[in-house]
């Protein structure tokens, strides 16, 4: 962890974190102003979250990761651009999901290259599992939109099985791509050059959920 990071966390969390046990209510309160919800789970250094946060100021957007130099990392860049409308749970997104945005209908979920764990063994580790899918559906909005994004294979195919049998996901975008194709722009995050450097082909995966879902009917 750098000096500066560690200085984040000694001095900003006050600012920019969320208890993870606040009341749903209070979460969606925290902006102080209604606004489009956006969350990306895993941010990591926090590159394409303050790149949200900047080129959308009218959203409100929660970030969640239990990486401390990335929070500390997240935490500069808000400062430094005087950005107000980005707050953080640090925590395991499955315990924010089920606790603190519990009553929240996001326009947006992201998540970009989370960890692929290669090995079977490991496989029940991934983030993305029908459970936690439809956790995430939940708290989507009807016609909210779900980005997954990695440069692992295999995993791209787990999640396109895992996406595709959830009923009230459509496809919007399922494709291996440039960033530069199409409408979905994205900063290149640290892992995604990570994952360039080695070869790797990236993976975008953009779903949205249906406007009458089998949940609400
Ligand atoms: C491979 S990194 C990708 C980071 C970033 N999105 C990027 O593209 O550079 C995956 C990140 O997910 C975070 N992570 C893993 N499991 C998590 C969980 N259950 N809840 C929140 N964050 C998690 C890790 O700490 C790590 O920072």
């Amino acid at each position: 962890m750098t000096v500066g990071q560690a200085r984040a966390l000694d001095e900003l969390t006050d600012r920019y974190c969320l208890p993870v046990d606040l009341e749903p209510s209070a979460a969606e309160n925290a902006f102080g102003r209604p606004g489009p919800i956006g969350l990306e789970i895993g941010f990591g250094m926090g590159q394409a979250l303050l790149r949200w946060a900047v080129e959308r100021p009218e959203w409100n957007l929660f970030g969640i990761e239990v990486y401390q130099p990335g929070i500390g990392s997240l935490m500069l860049g808000l400062e430094r651009d005087q950005l107000t409308n980005v707050r953080i749970f640090e925590a395991p997104a499955e315990d924010v999901l089920a606790n603190s945005l519990g009553g929240a209908e996001i326009d947006e979920v992201r998540i970009f290259f989370p960890d692929p764990w290669p090995k079977k063994r490991h496989h029940k580790r991934r983030l993305i599992q029908a459970d936690f899918v439809a956790l995430l559906v939940d708290k989507l909005r009807p016609e909210g939109r779900l980005w997954l994004a990695t440069d692992w294979e295999p995993y791209a195919r787990w999640m396109l099985n895992v996406l595709e049998a959830q009923s009230d996901l459509v496809t919007e975008l399922a494709a291996g791509r440039e960033l530069s194709d199409g409408p979905y722009q994205r900063l290149e995050t640290r892992f995604e050059a990570r994952g360039k450097r080695l070869g790797h082909r990236v993976w975008d995966l953009v779903y949205y959920k249906k406007r009458c879902s089998t949940a609400s009917r």
